[in-house]
């Protein structure tokens, strides 16, 4: 670990402050965001955080299309909790990312101009009611699988906003395997829309935990700054262990034929995901990056009155205190 500090203090750094860095890392404290901090730290985590917020932002697109057409009034008010969760995920994100000096209209301006990406899992269509219950017991369990263990992050507010945020996904998961469970019970149509779902999304769930150990090069870095505590590989090993039971229990297929048990490593092994698609889908390729984008910009511009009166209205209330002072 001081290897890598040691390439990112640059040169002339307050040296005094960052010994006191690099002890607040080791001990498991947490950094805040009045606290001094290496500026690469800082991009890091403002990337990070940021990408962090789009994605749970454009993730309310894909379920979001089902709650006008759920199949009950139960189905509906779970579905319009679980997509209103999100959307304050990313409020407490951007929050986060805005303690350490960023702005959030500009994190938004980044993201609906394409120069800031979100994962790549949200750029896939949900086609069918069986979607909602795959997108929760699958997307969502994957982001357990990442989000458990950022609880323990470095940096203060962001591991903050992530304890709340994964007591919520814990609850989205559990709706959807629910849900899932129950059309199980149902008619062989029923079935065969669950399993199809479950074809489409297990690839780009396994890739929610980004490219392989090998390619990702930032996780090192990341790593030693307990920005991030386990690696890709890691992680995605932990959602595969997590979900074959789960599929066992349900009476669905996940779609790997290299899918087995694995006793002298006590894990499951499994194939290898199509990083080609990966990497189109990421790079703005995907099935729905344009239209997810789109509707993304469509409902800041509608938006743009509600702003202009709140800072209308703000305005007002200054100048009425500055008044009475
Ligand atoms: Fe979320
Ligand atoms: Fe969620």
């Amino acid at each position: 670990m001081s290897t890598v500090t040691a390439q990112e203090t640059p040169p002339g750094a307050d040296l005094e402050h960052q010994a006191e860095f690099d002890a607040k890392v080791a001990a498991d404290q947490r950094i805040e965001p009045r606290d001094w901090m290496p500026e690469a730290y800082r991009r890091t985590l403002v990337r990070q955080v940021s990408q962090h917020a789009h994605s749970e932002i454009i993730g309310m697109q894909p379920e979001g299309d089902w709650i006008a057409s759920a199949p009950s009034l139960r189905r509906k008010a779970i579905l319009l909790a679980k997509v209103q969760d999100e959307a304050g995920h990313g409020l407490y994100l951007y929050a986060a990312a805005e303690t350490l000096g960023v702005d959030r209209a500009d994190l938004t301006e980044r993201l609906i101009e394409g120069r800031q990406k979100y994962s790549s899992i949200f750029n896939y269509p949900s086609l069918t009611f069986a979607d909602v219950g795959v997108i929760g017991w699958l997307v969502d369990g994957a982001a357990i699988c990442n989000q458990v263990p950022l609880c323990r992050s470095s940096f203060g507010p962001y591991s903050r906003a992530m304890v709340r945020i994964c007591k919520e996904e814990s609850f989205h998961q559990r709706q959807g395997y629910e849900l899932l469970m129950r059309m199980m019970e149902g008619t062989e149509g029923q079935r065969r829309m669950v399993q199809d779902a479950v074809d489409r999304w297990w690839w780009p769930s396994l890739m929610m935990f980004g490219p392989p150990d090998a390619e990702s090069p930032n996780t090192r870095q990341s790593m030693a700054w307990r920005i991030k505590r386990d690696t890709n590989d890691d992680l995605r090993q932990k959602f595969v262990d997590m979900s074959v039971p789960q599929a066992e229990k349900l009476g669905v297929t996940l779609p790997d034929p290299e899918l087995a048990w694995n006793g002298e490593r006590g894990h499951y092994d499994f194939g290898e995901p199509d990083w080609v698609e990966f990497k189109q889908v990421v790079s703005g390729a995907g099935p729905k990056n344009a239209e997810r984008v789109a509707r993304r910009r469509a409902a800041h511009e509608k938006g743009a009155w509600v702003r202009e009166a709140a800072t209308a209205y703000a305005r007002k209330h200054q100048s009425a205190e500055e008044a009475t002072v």
